[in-house]
């Protein structure tokens, strides 16, 4: 059984005006789907199909012949954490046990703002900002291609994708703009204090389990 693109958990015009159906028609119903597709044809008769896809991820990364499998694995995953890192109607007030975490480790919400935004922007070419749990600790940290917090053994709290062709048909170069908007606007801040108290499962916790479902 093949890796499928996963639907997205909302409707293609339901994150406009700041995310345009546009936007999520290219970035999901072509992009994602062209990874998907791509790591079904490449798994094809190797050792990795039939795999979870975090097994695939964590085999192959670092790995110079297996380098195609784990950037089409890495960004189905990481695809796949975007789109669930965002809802309608997202950002406002962010939970108080996720708040507490972050100004416990990361000085306030406003510095936490600031670093995601900063790291975002700084990404130089292709990439993704996240924050992650490692060490016990809240961290910020951004990845080059399909580099992910899954292959470096950290937990992935929440994540915005910094690739052009996310922010291009509605931002055009503005990639600051799009960081903003996502902050403020498309956040989903219960999912990422759920994903911290763990009410979601680990997705390295998964490995085995349903090997389509992220
Ligand atoms: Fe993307």
């Amino acid at each position: 059984m093949a890796f499928k693109l996963p639907d997205l958990p909302y409707a293609k015009d339901a994150l406009a005006p700041h995310m345009s159906a546009e936007t999520l028609e290219f970035h999901h119903g072509k992009h994602h789907k062209a990874y998907v597709d791509k790591l079904n044809q490449l798994i094809t008769g190797t050792e990795f199909e039939g795999l979870s896809l975090e097994d695939v991820i964590v085999k192959t990364h670092g790995v110079k012949k297996h380098q195609a499998i784990f950037n089409n694995a890495g960004q189905h995953w990481n695809h796949a954490q975007f789109w669930a890192a965002m809802k309608p109607k997202g950002g406002g007030k962010i939970p108080e046990s996720l708040e507490k975490r972050i100004v416990a480790d990361l000085g306030s919400v406003e510095d936490f703002k600031r670093s995601f935004t900063e790291n975002g922007v700084g990404q130089f070419g292709s990439g993704w900002v996240w924050l992650v749990e490692a060490d016990g600790r809240l961290q910020v940290t951004k990845t080059a291609n399909a580099e992910n917090p899954l292959a470096e053994g950290q937990r992935m709290i929440l994540v915005c994708d910094v690739w052009e062709h996310a922010y291009y048909i509605d931002y055009r170069n503005e990639r600051p703009k799009f960081l903003k908007t996502f902050l403020e606007h498309l956040v989903d801040w219960e999912a990422a204090a759920a994903r911290l108290e763990a009410k979601v499962p680990d997705l390295k916790a998964k490995k085995g389990q349903s090997r389509s479902a992220a």
